[in-house]
């Protein structure tokens, strides 16, 4: 059954469950309202295969309800290198295909591929939680669009994002086009992806793409220090309000003065009614 489960998400069995020692490449770890994910490969600077999206996908999927921070980290002294560069070659990953595979797969075939590895990044926008990326070292290509799938971003000085899809022939398809617009505008989206050059923690701070810089030693205090001021406000209001701020660019100013009433009166009924 579990195998079934896990051949319609993509071909990999996988299971990620807290505490259980690394799956695609992946740790797992929930204490109490936190789950820290961990990109577990430092001896290859935690590049991600198909298998590494399907797990996160999983934990998406299999989130405890307590949960309300998850934080993302890479193990070793990158926070992630992007893809496995074996998915160049013509021998590709292990049980996993190349991009020569992809290429000569059907469009729905390939449709429904992308899809699964982009669920791995899309939960992390979910309303009931908030999610870190504590970055230190290389957030290459798919590494700094799982940065961007995060909500914050805390990182280290000697943080080193780079879109480098373009130098290789890709695009960015991980779900990153959106918040990097979102969260530097048109202009220095454009400049970022289309010269694929790197941006460090001083730009990084200055343009948006982090929310605080700190020395290395300092990021784990940073990130739980962030975590307990998340934790300290009401629960059902985090997920009301996020909901909002991530619905207000696609609203008018009439519709979003709507949304802001519908969730008030639902606050204010389960706080007072
Ligand atoms: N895929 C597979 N293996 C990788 C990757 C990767 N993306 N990145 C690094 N590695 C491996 C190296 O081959 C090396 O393995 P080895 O020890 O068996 O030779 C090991 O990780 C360490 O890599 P170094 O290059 O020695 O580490 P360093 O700290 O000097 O550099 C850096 C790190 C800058 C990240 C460099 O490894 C690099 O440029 N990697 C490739 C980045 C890349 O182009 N990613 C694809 C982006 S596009 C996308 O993600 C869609």
């Amino acid at each position: 059954m579990a195998e079934a489960q896990a051949q319609q998400r993509g071909g990999y069995a996988e299971d990620v469950s807290a505490g259980q020692p690394a799956q695609g490449g992946l740790r797992f770890e929930v204490d109490g309202e936190i789950a820290t994910i961990t990109l577990d490969r430092p001896e290859k600077r935690n590049a991600m295969t198909f298998a590494t999206w399907s797990a996160l996908a999983r934990i998406g999927e299999n989130l405890p309800e307590q949960v309300r921070v998850v934080v993302v980290k890479g193990e070793g002294p990158s926070f992630s290198a992007g893809i496995d560069l074996r998915m160049f070659t013509p021998e590709g990953v292990p049980g996993q295909g190349s991009f020569s595979s992809a290429a000569a797969a059907d469009a729905a075939t390939f449709e429904q591929r992308l899809q699964q590895a982009q669920a791995g990044y899309l939960w992390l926008r979910r309303p009931e939680i908030v999610s870190i990326a504590a970055v230190r070292g290389h957030a290459i290509g798919a590494g700094f669009q799982l940065a961007l799938a995060c909500d914050l971003r805390i990182v280290a000085d000697d943080v080193a994002f780079c879109m480098k899809e373009a130098a290789l022939g890709l695009v960015p398809d991980l779900t990153g086009t959106k918040p990097l617009v979102e969260l530097v505008g048109l202009a220095k989206a454009k400049d970022l992806c289309l010269t694929a050059r790197v941006v460090h923690a001083d730009e990084a701070a200055r343009i948006g793409l982090a929310e605080k810089v700190v020395a290395g030693s300092d990021l784990d205090q940073a990130v739980a220090d962030k975590a307990e001021q998340l934790l300290a406000v009401n629960r059902d209001a985090a997920a009301a309000t996020k909901r909002l701020l991530q619905g207000a660019q696609g609203r008018s100013l009439e519709e979003q003065c709507a949304a802001e009433g519908a969730e008030q009166a639902a606050r204010l009924k389960a706080l007072f009614g």
